[in-house]
């Protein structure tokens, strides 16, 4: 299987844990609380037969435009952006989508695009943008040609798709308001009908204090470690599926 890759350095991706979520049954992955992708990541990278094809929506245009760019960038382009110094700005003429992708990996993870490289970058050189992400951002732009990137709410999905929904929405509560669009937002009653409306196979991920599904503990996680936390975080990840 794929080695995990972060495309976006973003707050609350399953990037590091796609491969404790049940595998996709369908040839089609949708996210459609796309973020940081990290299910389609794991599952519908590469060149092979066993590839899903993969349809990103999310309502923040900064995280859609930077899949929008990696999606149609080839990764020879990706390789001529160009590096920063801690304390460095992205240039402005860049192309905006270029600027996006760069500016996910300007801090460790976060729920923001940053424009400035921070200081820690020079601790796990590998986590930011350098040579080494740029590289792997170069790679794996080629092995994602074959996905599409949509700013949209989850309801204004077409519904007769038949599909794996990977559905990793903002946490009720307080675990999901640090995103532009948070669960302040959400109707959640309106969000579970809505998932029980979908065609195929439907994986629902939430926190432990979630009501608005029978979710089902599913695993530990330690999350990346975020600006304003010391360490690593340890969470319980519940789940909701069907068809799996
Ligand atoms: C928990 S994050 C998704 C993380 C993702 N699974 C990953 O691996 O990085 C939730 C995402 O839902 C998006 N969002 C919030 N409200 C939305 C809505 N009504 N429709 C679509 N996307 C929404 C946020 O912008 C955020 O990117």
């Amino acid at each position: 299987m794929a080695r995990p890759v972060r495309a976006l350095n973003y707050y609350g991706s399953k990037v590091q844990s796609a491969h404790k979520y049940p595998a996709p049954r369908n040839a089609l992955i949708v996210e459609p609380f796309a973020g940081g992708a990290g299910y389609s990541l794991h599952y519908g990278r590469g060149k092979g037969s066993d590839r899903r094809d993969v349809l990103l929506f999310d309502l923040n245009p900064e995280v859609i435009g930077a899949w929008q760019y990696l999606i149609a960038t080839p990764g020879a382009e990706i390789l001529k952006l160009p590096l920063l110094r801690v304390g460095e700005g992205i240039p402005q003429d860049l192309d905006p989508g270029a600027r996006l992708l760069m500016g996910w990996s300007l801090m460790m993870c976060g729920a923001h695009t940053q424009s400035v490289l921070v200081p820690s970058a020079t601790r796990v050189p590998s986590s930011f943008w350098g040579e080494s992400k740029r590289r792997n951002l170069a790679d794996l732009a080629d092995e994602i040609k074959h996905w599409r990137a949509f700013v949209a709410p989850y309801w204004a999905l077409p519904h007769e798709v038949s599909a794996t929904w990977f559905v990793d929405p903002p946490y009720q509560g307080r675990a999901g308001k640090h995103y532009t669009h948070n669960s302040s937002s959400i109707d959640y009653a309106h969000l579970a009908a809505w998932v029980h409306s979908r065609p195929g196979q439907v994986i629902v991920c939430e926190g432990p204090d979630a009501d608005w599904l029978p979710f089902e503990r599913h695993h530990e996680h330690a999350s990346a470690p975020t600006a304003d936390v010391v360490g690593r975080r340890v969470s319980t990840e519940m789940i909701w599926t069907r068809g799996c």
